[in-house]
């Protein structure tokens, strides 16, 4: 690893040269500044782990400086030392963006101790910024979140479509996540900068329907005293999404069908077609096949609409994205309510990922959620979830004392403890996919190898999956 950097900053020279030959010593390379505007001149020129600042100088004191880095670089780490140490100077520090708070005369081994936590945590916080990252690169698509074969599929076919025009129909179980898609393909696409309108098709009654989308003039209907434009024209140049597009009654079938087909819709009440530049989007959690064969859904359109179709796959059939998205979502609630990091037992995950999720993700994220409420405490555990009541899990271990695996003691700051359970879940499914080689695993996630074996360490990881 290339040496840490540090810039010492003080008016004292003999301080200066204390420190720099101590911290050089203990294997940092070190750079000096006799000034605070000094150091940030350096700090323009020069990429620094830490700085070691003095509290008072003549000019810019090292409160300023603490202040300006936190505000410039929130990744350096500062540590400010004083002769003149007070609870509030030491508060106001702290408060002011200051990794720590260092009293002189300083005793020098101490003060390494602190160079050495204050940079360890700088690195977990970069690591996990990086993993963050990679998350969001390559695990999701607008909001949808999967990292199985499955899920990547799917995005690779959504950012297809995403730069077309052409009409979706969207088909899935409820909870999958369809109206995510719908969004995704819109925010992805040529026409995000313009709206994306959601109608659902099973709300409203065939004469509503079809106002609220096609508009009406003028006294069109008993109750409309005033003209109205229709979504698919609020939608001009965007996206309409037409929701439970298997509740649409037959009549408003044949209609969009024309839609389709000339890409014109006539309002209610006038004689005079208008022409409309919109992408429709539809999606059901129906079997629309089935529907055709009952009578239900008019064949003609059915074939018009299945000409693109994006299967979204039940959990069931990308089980592997359980963790990771009950880990998100654990994320999500605990920030959400600003509470503090909380983990899954090792049992809690096994249980999430072996129940059957008829409600699919929106289920998952429901149960986190009232898992989170219902538990207390730094775990959430398998009655936290209040999933047993459903019956026996397949492959759930036996009911009986869960053992706790005790939490690591730790120096990190809260918003990487928030981290560290999704980081682990990401490189034991990384290691696994890649049967433990490291190369590749640290190649899936977008980190140096060297990460991926300091994670494996932290995390007690075993070397062969
Ligand atoms: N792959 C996913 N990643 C992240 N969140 C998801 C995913 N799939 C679904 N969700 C979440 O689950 C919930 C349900 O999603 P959505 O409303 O898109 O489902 P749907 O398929 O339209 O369901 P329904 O048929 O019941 O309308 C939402 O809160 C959504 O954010
Ligand atoms: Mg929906």
């Amino acid at each position: 690893m290339a040496e840490e950097k540090i810039l010492v900053v003080d008016d004292d020279v003999g301080m200066l040269t204390l420190l720099r030959n101590y911290l050089r010593r203990e294997g940092y390379e070190v750079t000096t500044a006799p000034s605070a505007e000094t150091a940030l001149l350096m700090l323009e020129e020069h990429e620094v782990a830490a700085v070691l600042t003095d509290l008072r100088m003549p000019g810019m004191d090292g409160m300023e400086l603490v202040r300006e880095i936190h505000a410039a670089r929130p990744d350096t780490q500062v540590l400010l030392m004083t002769a003149f140490g007070s609870i509030d100077t030491a508060v106001e520090a702290i408060k002011a963006g200051a990794y720590h708070f260092v009293s002189k005369p300083v005793k020098l081994p101490e003060l390494g101790a602190l160079v050495r936590k204050a940079l360890m945590e700088r690195e977990l916080r970069l690591e996990n910024r990086q993993l963050r990252q990679a998350v969001e690169e390559r695990y999701a698509f607008g909001q949808l979140l999967g990292k199985s074969a499955v899920m990547q599929r799917l995005f690779t076919l959504l950012e297809r479509l995403a730069a077309t025009s052409s009409t979706v129909l969207i088909q899935g179980e409820s909870g999958t996540g369809k109206e995510l898609v719908a969004r995704a393909l819109h925010y992805h696409g040529l026409r995000r900068q313009h709206p994306f309108v959601p109608v659902n098709c099973a709300a409203m009654p065939e004469g509503l329907l079809e106002s609220e989308l096609f508009g009406h003039t003028r006294g069109a209907f008993t109750g409309a005293q005033i003209a109205r434009r229709g979504l698919f024209l609020e939608a001009s140049r965007g996206t309409i999404f037409l929701d439970e597009i298997g509740e649409m009654p037959l009549g408003m079938q044949a209609k969009l069908l024309r839609v389709l087909e000339q890409r014109q819709i006539r309002p209610v009440g006038s004689d005079r077609e208008i022409d409309v530049d919109v992408r429709v989007l539809a999606a059901t959690n129906q079997d629309l096949g089935a529907a055709v064969q009952r009578g239900k859904f008019r064949e003609d359109l059915y074939y018009r609409l299945n000409v693109m179709l994006v299967r979204v796959p039940p959990i069931r059939e990308h089980r592997e994205d359980i963790t990771l998205l009950a880990e998100l979502f654990l994320q999500r609630h605990l920030t959400a309510n600003h509470l503090a990091p909380r983990r899954f037992t090792r049992q809690a995950l096994h249980t999430l990922e072996h129940y059957s999720w008829p409600g699919n993700v929106r289920e998952l994220s429901h149960v986190i959620e009232r898992a989170v409420t219902l538990s207390t405490g730094e775990w959430i555990d398998v009655a936290d979830l209040g999933l047993e009541a459903e019956g026996h899990l397949p492959g759930s271990p036996s009911s009986g004392p869960t053992h706790r695996t005790a939490p690591a003691t730790s120096v990190v700051p809260e918003d990487t403890l928030n981290l560290d359970a999704i980081t682990q879940s990401l490189v034991g499914a990384a290691l696994q996919q890649t049967r433990g080689h490291k190369g590749q695993a640290a190649a899936l996630l977008g980190i140096h190898p060297r990460t991926l074996t300091r994670m494996m360490r932290r995390y007690s990881m075993p070397d062969e999956v």
